[in-house]
């Protein structure tokens, strides 16, 4: 929905009087995929797909949410949001509100109507891009009362605070990071162990490429759990690992340090999830420094590499993401196609010559069409900046 027509919701729903209007973008992944929660190195970017929140204050404690896609409104008194983790929508919201006011934000009652541009469960972080609209609107009314700055870092570890400790989902610090810290027509380069970060030009568009995102349309049902045992599975190898590699996070070890040390891990499986997110770290540190020369070709090849590695070590790909992947890396001039996010489904990336791009999607539907019987969708990225407040005239 534009925003000026949400303005308009709002009031229908919460009747007339000023609100302000708050959007935070999805994000979408280029490499460095299940390295967040192991300390690693990501390259994410933000997106121009984004969840808004229009937002009044209220004088008598209430927060109220209303959402575009959906009926009713979800009532919960700022005083004890503690017991509304499991209700149908509104989670993220409450659980990020519930973690601010237990850190010392003034959360005051609001109205909050929310719409998302995002597609849900499409693995481009829908969810992170709500918690830190959510946190962002949270802490502008709370900076403006008691004259402190709004810290955007600090604002995604609270966002990234309410879905482990609120909703139950493992998560890493990278889709909240992208969403609060993006920048428009960059990566984010980010050490996840301390979140130290620098801006790369994400110049492809130069050199006639885009960067397409192909939703597989497969249901990720499972994602909370299979993320959880991820990483559950990694934390056995860092727990075997630490003492002798002397480490005090997975990431850092090298992957030569890896192969040395390996075998003390002593579970198969645990050894390929490490293998994976060691392997990975140092391709991600590899394609940022190929990002900022402008070199795509040797970049799609890490993406190609990524993918194979999420697929065989991690295995979090899955049918539809692989064949996804399979058919775009088919077509002649795509210089490389990798998921991207969690997987179990949701979105896969391909760098793409721009002359190809019609025949690519529809190569691409077709091929993948007739293998899993899903439809997909096609999005060419543009990379937007993060969190922000929007004026409606
Ligand atoms: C999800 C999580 C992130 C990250 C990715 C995989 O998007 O929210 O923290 O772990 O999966 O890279």
């Amino acid at each position: 929905m534009k925003l000026d027509r949400l303005n308009e919701r709002f009031i229908d729903i919460f009747g007339k009087g000023s609100a302000r209007t708050f959007v935070a973008p999805a994000r979408v992944n280029l490499i460095g995929e299940h390295t967040d929660h192991q300390g690693g190195y990501v390259l994410p970017c933000a997106l121009q797909m984004r969840s808004a929140c229009v937002v009044r204050p209220r004088t008598d404690g209430l927060l109220r949410l209303a959402a575009s896609d959906l009926p009713g409104i979800v009532e919960a008194g700022v005083s004890d949001l503690s017991g509304y983790a499991k209700i149908p929508w509104g989670a993220y919201q409450i659980g990020v509100a519930h973690i601010m006011s237990g850190r010392g934000y003034r959360v005051c009652g609001m109205d909050m109507l929310f719409d998302e541009t995002v597609p849900h469960g499409s693995g481009l972080s829908s969810s992170a891009a709500i918690e830190v609209a959510t946190a962002y609107a949270i802490a502008v009314l709370s900076s403006e009362q008691s004259g402190t700055a709004v810290n955007l870092p600090e604002l995604a570890l609270i966002a990234q605070s309410a879905e482990n400790d609120y909703v139950g989902m493992n998560c890493g610090i990278m889709d909240q990071f992208a969403s609060a810290m993006g920048k428009k027509d960059h990566a984010i380069f980010l050490r996840c162990a301390d979140l130290t970060y620098r801006y790369v030009p994400a110049n492809w568009k130069d050199q006639g490429l885009t960067l397409i995102i192909m939703n597989t349309k497969k249901p990720r049902s499972l994602i909370k759990s299979s993320y959880n045992t991820r990483r559950a599975e990694c934390d056995r190898a860092f727990r075997a690992l630490s003492g002798p590699a002397g480490i005090t996070y997975l990431a850092q070890l090298s992957p030569e340090a890896f192969e040395e040390c390996r075998d003390l891990i002593g579970d198969s499986v645990a050894v390929r999830r490490a293998r994976h997110v060691v392997y990975e770290n140092d391709r991600t540190v590899r394609a940022c420094q190929l990002l900022a020369q402008g070199d795509y070709v040797s970049f799609g090849q890490l993406m190609n590499e990524s993918h194979d590695s999420l697929r065989d070590d991690f295995e979090v790909t899955g049918p539809e993401l692989d064949a996804i992947v399979e058919a775009a890396r088919a077509c002649d001039g795509v210089l490389g196609a990798r998921m991207t996010g969690a997987g179990f489904g949701g979105c896969a990336i391909a760098l793409v010559p721009d002359e190809i791009c019609g025949e690519f999607e529809e190569r691409v539907a077709a091929v993948y069409r007739k293998k899993t019987g899903y439809t997909p969708a096609f999005y060419r990225a543009e990379i937007s900046d993060g969190v922000r407040e929007e004026t409606i005239i």
